[in-house]
């Protein structure tokens, strides 16, 4: 029976108040009952007769499928990252998007600096040597890592989750350097200096890399790049996965290179478990946990409902929701 309201696609059962704060405005179709990613063909069902769609980065809403869409007036995604939506599709049919990125940038940073202190520490090999029965003892030469309490920690992609990893390197008494497409001014920059990509690679002992996935970044850390890298750097990717080359990193881990590397996303998820890259010890490899915590992924979700349903009645964005451009 009709009722009058719009009709969203929720990709997921979604945490948070997420569900009741669209049912109270909304026909809701789930695509998925749980957590878990829906099958493909029943996303595309469920968004083909949607006015508006609430994602998360496990689903895409490409070309095609917007075509598809006839009634689709508007979208919000449950992220910062904006690589699984084609929006150029959504721009030249006037559909707005939604995301939600300041809201996860304090558990994002808190995760990356993990990571840094993870892969700097060797902190993943000692868990597992303990676990596994090798660890023999106390000695001053086993596991020993790279110092990270005053260190130079170099941030590649200063938005801001950049932003709040610079406080907490300086936190913890490190020189903070930044590259980004442009230096931002000084009052923004958090302490951090600005120096060229080629600077930053080589002055950084702990470089990360928070950069978003486009055409320009793709693959910005090659062989090339990660060769400008001090030989016993380390390397932690927080940001997208196809940014970084996995093969040339396997390649110059082979060689020797990097004390520790710490990665998050990947080129292809989940990463395939016998991919070459988790045969070296001195890689972390954690799955895509950036804005995992239960208050964040809540208001991530709760954001981007409330953010759906703004743009759905043509009002402002809530606060944390940000309006992507899609032309
Ligand atoms: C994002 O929001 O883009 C994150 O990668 C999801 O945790």
């Amino acid at each position: 029976m009709a009722t009058g309201k719009p009709r969203v696609a929720v990709c997921r059962a979604l945490p948070g108040r997420t569900l009741e704060i669209l049912s109270e405005a909304c026909e809701v179709e789930l695509a998925s009952p749980d957590d878990g990613a829906p099958p493909p063909e029943r996303w595309a069902e469920a968004v083909r007769r949607a006015e508006g769609v609430l994602l998360c980065v496990g689903e895409r809403l490409d070309g095609v499928l917007v075509a598809q869409s006839s009634a689709l007036r508007a979208v919000a995604s449950m992220s910062a990252g904006v690589d699984h939506v084609d929006l150029r599709a959504l721009g030249a049919r006037g559909i707005p998007l939604a995301t939600i990125g300041p809201v996860l940038s304090e558990a994002t940073a808190d995760l990356a600096f993990a990571l840094v202190l993870m892969a700097a520490r060797r902190l993943g090999e000692g868990e597992r040597a303990v676990r596994a029965g090798t660890w023999r003892g106390w000695a001053p030469g086993y596991l020993t890592g790279l110092e990270v309490h005053g260190a130079t920690l170099g941030i590649l992609g200063m938005g801001r989750i950049g932003r709040a990893l610079a406080r907490r390197g300086r936190g913890f008494g490190m020189r903070v350097l930044y590259h980004n497409r442009r230096p931002l001014p000084p009052e923004q920059a958090e302490g951090a200096e600005y120096r060229s990509l080629e600077d930053l690679l080589a002055e950084s002992d702990h470089l990360v890399s928070l950069l978003p996935s486009t055409p320009e970044t793709r693959h910005l850390l090659d062989r090339a790049a990660l060769m400008r890298m001090r030989t016993d750097a380390v390397l932690v990717n927080a940001g997208r996965g196809d940014t970084l080359d996995l093969d040339a990193l396997v390649d110059l881990l082979r060689q020797g290179r990097f004390t520790g590397v710490g990665l998050d996303v990947y080129p292809r998820e989940p990463l395939p478990p016998d991919h070459p890259v988790l045969g070296f010890e001195r890689v972390v490899a954690l799955p895509h946990l950036g804005s995992n915590t239960r208050a964040t992924r809540a208001a991530m979700a709760e954001t981007a409902a409330r953010a759906l349903l703004a743009l759905l009645r043509g009002e402002a964005l809530p606060p944390g929701a940000v309006a992507e451009a899609t032309a």
